[in-house]
Parts: structure tokens; sequence; C-alpha cells
């Protein structure tokens, strides 16, 4: 549907949404667009022309409305330099959409992608059909929230037997939030097949351009909810020391490294992996070197300070959320056990855990390798969740775990370095880690494994495994 066609369609009314205003500059001379946050835009001149249009805008009215109410007094021009400013505001998600019958507002269209333009289906979908695969119906407050990440909008309504009226279940046929019947030879059928509910979500939903919720640092916590510290509060329990590394000097070049760098999961049994190796392992790789404050501000200019930190590999923002928790079943010099990796004093400290639940973590390593491994020690790599989520609105999960390949490939880096069989795991079981850890995974959960073993059997096939 093209944007003008709106101006025959009186069900659907326009209206500024809420957190933005449209003013008469001091002077009067010009129409401003305002944020909440103070920001300000001067959208057009002549500002009394479209007074009254303003006021209807933010009450909501119909397109046609908007545009006689101006026509009235200011002629056609003015009524169609409104109208295209009025397109401009909708691509930018500055205007929603009431859909009104008898005076009645029955539900609320919030365009999310730029070229969403509102429409009705003709007739109102038979009531047995239901929502497609993708979308779903969530709380937002007060407010149920019909969304899909194959929909340019969402929908709003404020009791769920809203959905079942004839003009809102126009809209949400019209938006595309019903099933419909694929055709066979459509060529996204098998795209959409592949895709998982959850995964195309979140990955519509941390990008820009499908959404225009708040994106990237935008602090949203700033003056409610302190941040937590770069630094993990300590387990109680004795420190082990681990090794330093030794100073960089030498050695082979990245190149040659990059070229060597695999997967590894047949380890030479005669050589298990010392805990030697695994205190140099992580030294290079997830030390932290340093700790320092830096200010932020919220979305409405509040500000506090909070900890960003330094370690050899990348972390969005600095946050380093990720801890490491080495499980040992077999390491040369230490018992084997669950311990956690304390990055400022580079110490492994011991939690308490019987020998069943570090068997059945080395179970779950050796199954995710395709049983080619037998598992000397995994890292299970959590994140400390808030450290991200504090800062970052969309995309703080997904940053979460880039940061984890980050890790990951600083580990195969410096594990094939040292001679070391390093392989990582796409699978693991967090609610068994919490179980056995005493975490909230809320708070902190494994977000990935990874596999380190001591020097490659002699003659080990190549692995068979390029599936995981
Ligand atoms: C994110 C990620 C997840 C992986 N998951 C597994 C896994 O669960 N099991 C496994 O044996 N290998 C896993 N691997 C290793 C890949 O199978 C391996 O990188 C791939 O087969 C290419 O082989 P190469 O690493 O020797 O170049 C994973 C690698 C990455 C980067």
């Amino acid at each position: 549907m093209a944007f003008e066609d709106l101006l025959n369609e009186q069900a659907i009314c326009f209206r500024i949404r809420a957190g933005w205003k449209l003013e008469e500059s001091e002077e009067g001379s010009a129409l401003i667009l305002k944020t909440d946050d103070g920001r300000e835009v001067r959208v057009l001149e002549d500002a009394s022309r479209y007074r009254a249009a303003v006021r209807r805008l933010t009450e909501g009215a119909p397109l046609r409305a908007l545009w006689d109410s101006i026509a009235a007094t200011g002629g056609e021009w003015h009524a169609t330099a409104f109208s295209r400013k009025l397109h401009m505001l909708c691509r930018a998600g500055i205007i929603e959409f009431p859909l009104v019958e008898d005076a009645r507002e029955q539900a609320v269209i919030a365009p999310q992608w730029n070229s969403y333009v509102p429409s009705l289906a003709r007739r109102a979908p038979a009531s047995g059909r239901g929502l497609d695969r993708f979308a779903c119906l969530r709380r937002d407050g007060r407010t149920w929230l019909v969304e899909s990440p194959l929909c340019g909008a969402r929908l709003l309504v404020s009791d769920l037997e809203a959905l079942e009226l004839p003009l809102v279940r126009r809209a949400l046929a019209a938006a595309g939030f019903l099933e419909t019947a694929v055709p066979e030879d459509d060529t996204r059928r098998d795209i959409l097949r592949q895709w998982e509910f959850h995964d195309l979500l979140f990955h519509a939903h941390h990008r820009k351009g499908w959404h225009h919720d708040m994106s990237g640092a935008c602090f949203p916590f700033v003056a409610e909810i302190d941040p937590l510290p770069a630094r993990r509060a300590r387990w109680p329990g004795k420190r082990i020391e681990l090794s330093r590394a030794p100073p960089a000097t030498g050695g082979a070049t990245l190149a040659e490294v990059l070229e060597r760098r695999r997967s590894k999961r047949r380890y030479d049994a005669t050589r298990p992996l010392s805990v030697h190796d695994l205190g140099v392992l992580l030294d290079r790789s997830a030390r932290t070197d340093s700790v320092r404050t830096v200010p932020a501000t919220g979305p409405f200019g509040q500000s506090c300070s909070y900890e960003v930190a330094s370690r050899p590999y990348p972390s969005a923002g600095g946050s380093h959320e990720l801890e490491i928790y080495p499980i040992v079943a077999k390491c040369d010099g230490l018992k084997p056990g669950i311990y956690h990796y304390d990055a400022s004093h580079h110490a492994l400290v011991g939690i308490p855990a019987r020998d069943a639940d570090v068997a059945r973590i080395a179970a779950d390593a050796k199954w995710a390798s395709g049983d080619e491994a037998d598992p000397q020690v995994v890292l299970a790599i959590t994140a400390r969740f808030a450290r991200a989520t504090w800062k970052y609105r969309s995309i703080g999960y997904a940053n979460i775990l880039r940061n984890t390949g980050a890790l990951y490939q600083t580990l195969y880096l410096v594990a094939t370095d040292l001679g070391l069989s390093p392989c990582a795991l796409g699978a693991g079981n967090s609610a068994l880690f919490a179980r056995i850890a005493g975490l909230d995974p809320l708070v902190e959960g494994t977000v990935g494994e990874f596999l380190v073993g001591g020097p490659e059997r002699p003659g080990a096939p190549e692995a068979s495994l390029f599936a995981m």
C-alpha cells in the first residue's frame, strides 16, 4: 500500500508517539519536533498553518482529516507539504497508528521498519486462522503486544479480546501476523523453515533497521541500578597460584600459529595437560591487566561512573563480563574438580563439587566432541550478564556471545602456540553448571565451553567431526 492511499482509510489514525512532541518555535515561525530528552529538529516553516492539524495529530486522526484541516485554511500546497513531513516522521518511527471504529480505539499499530505503511485486509480473516509461526504475543507493562521478526510493525492491544475484533484481525492479516499457506515454489519457504523462532527474533532485534527500540550503549539503568564491578566477587576458599607465561620473546610468528591452529580432540594420554600449562594458557589469554573507572550518561542525562577492564582478548565496551571455570578431569598437579579462575590474581579457587558432577560435565563435553575427546580440562565460560545489559540495549546479549567468540579464538591461538590441544564446544548444559556451582543462571550463567588437553596424540587421525 502506498502512503497516499491512507487518505482513503478512515479507520487508521495517525498519532505522534509518546516521547515526541510537535511544537511551535518560541517566535512561532516554525514547527519543531522535540524529544523528551531535549533534542529538537525544525520540521516546517509557517507553523501557524498547521496548528489545528498538529493538535489532531497529538490526539490521533485519519490522514484525510489532517489533510483537510490544513487545506481548508492554508490550501493544498501546505496540506501536501505537511503530508510529506508526516511520511518522513512515519519512516523514522515517530508516528503510530491507532485503529479506530465507532470512535473507539481498538488497537495501535507501532511501525518498526522504515518502509512500513499500515493497511487493512479487505475482509476479516476466518476466526480459525491463528498466528504465524514467527509471531508472538507478550506483555509490555499493561499492554499486550503482537510482534514478529517478519512483520514491519507491532500491534498493541490493552486486552486480549481485542485480537478477535474484525478490524484488528484485518490489520493482523495485512501486516502478516496470521498464518498463510506458503506456496510450494516459494523460494523463501525452505529458508524460513530452517530458521528457529527464537533465533530469528533475536537476530532481528539485535540489529538496527528492524525495530525502533533503544539500541547500543544507552546506559538505560544509570541512577536506578548500580553497575556490577569489573572484578567478580571472590569465591571463598584457598587460592592456588598459577604459573605465569614467560615474557613474549621470539617464538612462532602469528602467521605460523594461525597456519597451525586446528581443533584437536585426541590427546596423548601419556602427556596430559599440566597445571603449569593451564596457568600459562590462562595468563596469556584471559588475565585481567587493569580496571579503571569511566563516566556513564543515561538517556535523560543522568550520570554515574562504572568500571571497565582490560584483558588480552577484546570485549565490547571493555565490559569483560566473562568468567572462566576450569573443570578438571585430568591435569598434572591439579586435583580433579571445579575451579574458578580469579583473573585479577591469576589464581584458581576450588568450588565444592561432587566427583559425579565433574564426571557429568566431562561426559557432556565428550559427547559434544562427537565422542572423540577424552576430556582433560573443560573451560566453562560464564557471563555476568548485567555487566553488559546495564550498559547496552538490544545488543547486550549479542555482544556477550561475540565476546565469547573473541575469547575462543584467543584460547585457540595461545593453546596452539603452546603445543596444547584446543577445541571450542557449541553445546553445553547451563542448567547443570548452575546447579553444581549454585549460581542463579540469570545472574551468571554459562555461555560457552572450551576443551583443552595436553599435546595431540602422535598420528591422531584427522578429526572426523566437521559438523559441530
Ligand atoms: C563456536 C564454535 C563451536 C564449536 N563447537 C564444537 C563442538 O561442539 N564440538 C566439536 O568437536 N567442535 C566444535 N567446534 C570446532 C569446529 O568443529 C572446528 O573449528 C571446525 O570443524 C573446523 O576445524 P578446525 O578448528 O580444526 O579448523 C566449534 C568451533 C566453534 C568456533
